[in-house]
């Protein structure tokens, strides 16, 4: 008998998280795994963020806040917005929430229900059609595909809007691919959402991190489209996945929407994790351009390695922390008497004969690739890359 609520079957479990947990489990067990699934920075919070919080907790910021988040965190947010991505909202406009993912959540759950549809590209991060089942609502995926950099085809777009589409989802720089669509793309993108009146929601968790051309937001690109929301995060720019500190900035009548919801949820977000984002939000920044620094650095290193590989054909992302190479080449290719067929063989493979954890493309809704995490040093880069290229080696 199942003793549980529908939802709970309606949803799926984070893959990804899945694959961390088995690295740690490995890991515990003594097995000398690399693990290139994780989503997150490898540095740690900048100090000057975890004074901010220290300072917060001796001055008493212990206690429940507004439920969209204190005033200064709203203010800094818009700071924020505006100084770096050219977006000039009000802090009515902006509410925190615990994490971006909470933003989104609250969001779907806000705007989306029964009857509604909802655009999302594929390969998309796993959590965006989770959402919109949560909210009862269908997840309608369109498919894009490596040779147009993962942006929209477009026609397909255009076959797949019907009069209950109500958003579509967007994520540039994306996770899992990595790539960064060009201004024409989002514009194009904008300008259907305008067309059909839908929501358009960008996640930019990954704004810091474009490294071939400045940052777009979409909200920058089409500032008069009062039906864009903006979702950023203190996770990825600022190292504080574990703090739990994101926003999102949109009308004030989706934000008072949302913080019905988060009230009734959370209450708030966590105040001592509140106090330690205004320091990130608003404090020096060069932290952030040393991790970028950083980040591309490895981006170059691990792309080159990956390439030298036999069978792996991987594309130079232009963000985040994330290859995405396709490795169709290993299907149909055999190691004692197994047959590779999917990006989950392959994955399995590797954890298996290389102890190293990535993540299949279909987690993403892909069926070509794997994501491999370069947020990691570049010794275990390195070892990653031989240990892959032994691995395959074996296949035939
Ligand atoms: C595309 C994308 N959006 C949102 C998030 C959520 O991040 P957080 O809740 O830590 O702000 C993540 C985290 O991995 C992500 O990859």
């Amino acid at each position: 008998m199942n003793i549980f609520a529908d939802r709970v079957s309606r949803v799926k479990g984070s893959a990804t998280l899945a694959m961390a947990t088995l690295a740690g489990e490995l890991r515990a067990a003594g097995v000398d795994v690399i693990n290139l699934s994780v989503g997150e920075p490898d540095f740690p919070t900048p100090s000057h963020i975890i004074a901010a919080a220290k300072q917060a907790m001796d001055d008493g910021f212990t206690r429940y806040t507004p439920g969209p988040g204190l005033p200064v965190v709203r203010q800094a947010a818009a700071t924020k917005l505006e100084r770096d991505s050219g977006i000039k909202v009000a802090p009515s406009q902006i509410i925190v929430s615990n994490g971006g993912k909470h933003s989104l959540f609250n969001a779907c759950m806000a705007l989306f229900q029964a009857g509604d549809e909802v655009i999302m590209f594929s390969p998309y991060w796993v959590s965006f059609p989770e959402f919109v089942n949560f909210s009862h609502a269908t997840p309608v995926i369109v498919g894009t595909n490596a040779q147009s950099n993962f942006e929209p085809l477009f026609d397909d777009l255009a076959d797949r809007i019907t009069p209950r589409t109500k958003g579509i989802i967007v994520n540039s720089p994306s996770n899992p691919t990595g790539g960064v669509w060009s201004r024409a793309a989002m514009k194009q993108v904008i300008g259907i959402a305008r067309e059909h009146d839908l929501w358009l929601f960008s996640d930019e968790c990954y704004e810091a991190l474009t490294y071939d051309e400045p940052f777009e937001s979409a909200a920058y690109i089409d500032p008069d489209y009062e039906k864009i929301l903006t979702f950023q995060s203190c996770s990825k720019t600022y190292a504080m996945t574990g703090w739990r500190c994101g926003y999102m900035a949109g009308p004030e009548d989706v934000v008072k929407a949302m913080s019905k919801l988060q009230g009734q949820s959370t209450s708030c977000p966590n105040s001592i994790a509140q106090m330690a984002a205004v320091a990130a939000l608003t404090g020096e920044q060069d932290v952030v351009q040393e991790m970028k620094a950083a980040f591309d650095r490895r981006r170059k290193l691990f792309v080159d390695l990956l390439r030298k590989i036999d069978g792996i054909d991987c594309a130079m992302p232009g963000g985040a922390f994330y290859v995405f190479p396709d490795v169709s080449a290993f299907f149909g290719k055999s190691v004692d008497g197994t047959e590779i067929k999917t990006p989950d063989d392959v994955t399995q493979y590797l954890l298996n004969e290389a102890h190293v954890v990535t993540v299949s493309g279909e987690a993403f809704g892909d069926d070509r690739h794997i994501r491999l995490s370069y947020a990691a040093s570049d010794t275990d880069l390195k070892t990653a890359a031989e240990r892959i290229t032994k691995a395959v080696a074996r296949l035939n």
